[in-house]
């Protein structure tokens, strides 16, 4: 299966667009993104999924726009120059003396911006298919290149006559003034908690004490406050939730003095710090001696890149295999997990 699609709803309706997608009857897998509204769509065949969505157009009540995906690459300009040049030269035919216009949709932080992409792809085209007679013209066009970029990964497509990205405008308008009846995650992180809190709710019983190392915005420590008596929620970052039972000590956890900070036995420890693998897993260590005998620990491993993602597993277990107090139950990927995490739940024996 390859991407085919993105798809967006309004942010907050995440969930509820997936589930629609995957009830479709064709074979696909609907990932979910870092960006809110914005889901993923994978399959086999492009066509067959917007014939699929075409005849079920109605029943969809939550799809707001599906973006078609005929290349995918890194984000680098050579690499998006090379899907564009194939994906032209595949459409040759059809666009020889049309006019255009190229249009980006960035997503995540780069160094430049869309309308960067946007001009130095336009040049290219002119200067590397003068020999079609193109014309950018930025209103009346008569095909667009779009490139979708998603933090490190970019798509292509070449929209023209019927093959374009659609709107569904009747459910724009009714999604418009809709308050979302169910609460919203604060963000991506709170979504792999409330993914372990359903896959191992044994972790989360009979809780008293929690520390969520790394936990500002408050995606976890909103969760986990519903859960335990109290949770001490460590970041020099601002929580976005309150409660009476939520204890922000306002410190980097390198810094935190233990009797004079917490001063009680922990129940779980959390650590979803955005460290370098090792950093982040000596962290989690420092707190294990107060971590009651039973105790689980539920720690995202982030990779630099990808490509560092088996390495960095390999560093932290090399250190875990050191300490005799400390069981691996599990590592998981999460679908939440961005595609550098892995989750590690451990137990203190
Ligand atoms: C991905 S965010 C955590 C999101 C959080 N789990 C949630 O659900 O909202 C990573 C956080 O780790 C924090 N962080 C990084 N290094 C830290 C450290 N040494 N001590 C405490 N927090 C740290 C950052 O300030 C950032 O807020």
């Amino acid at each position: 299966m390859r991407p085919v699609a993105l798809i967006t709803t309004k942010p907050g309706f995440e969930p509820e667009l997936k589930k629609e997608i995957e009830s479709l009857k064709i074979k696909k897998k609907v990932l979910w993104t870092p960006f809110r509204g914005l889901l993923k769509v994978l399959s086999y065949d492009l066509s067959e999924f917007l014939r699929e969505i075409e005849d079920n157009k109605e029943e969809l009540k939550f799809l707001f726009r599906i973006i078609p995906l005929e290349r995918g690459c890194k984000t680098d300009l050579t690499d998006i120059k090379k899907a564009v040049s194939s994906l032209i030269n595949e459409k040759k035919g059809k666009i020889e003396n049309k006019s255009f216009v190229v249009r980006c949709n960035r997503r995540g932080s780069h160094s430049f911006k869309s309308e960067d992409v946007e001009r130095e792809i336009g040049e290219y085209i002119l200067d590397k298919f003068n020999d079609l007679n193109l014309k950018v013209n930025l209103k009346k066009w008569d095909f667009k290149v779009n490139i979708e970029i998603l933090q490190d990964e970019s798509y292509v497509s070449v929209f023209i006559d019927d093959f374009r990205d659609i709107s569904v405008d009747k459910n724009i308008q009714n999604l418009k003034n809709l308050k979302k009846y169910r609460e919203r995650p604060l963000n991506r992180s709170e979504r792999k908690m409330q993914e372990l809190i359903e896959k191992f709710p044994e972790l989360f019983s009979d809780l008293n004490c929690v520390v969520d190392i790394g936990a500002s915005p408050g995606g976890w420590t909103k969760l986990l406050s519903n859960l335990a008596k109290k949770v001490y929620a460590i970041d020099t970052g601002e929580l976005k939730v309150r409660k009476d039972n939520i204890i922000h000590i306002k410190k980097r956890a390198e810094l935190i003095n233990f009797k004079e900070d917490i001063n009680e036995d922990i129940d779980l420890i959390t650590n979803d710090t955005n460290l370098y693998p090792v950093e982040s897993i000596l962290l989690t260590l420092k707190f294990v001696n107060y971590l009651k005998s039973g105790g689980y620990i539920i720690h995202t491993v982030k990779a630099e890149d990808y490509s560092k993602k088996k390495s960095s597993l390999n560093e932290i277990l090399e250190i875990l295999d050191r300490r005799s107090d400390i069981h691996i139950c599990k590592i998981i990927n999460l679908k939440a997990n961005t595609k550098n995490e892995l989750t590690l739940i451990l137990k203190k024996v």
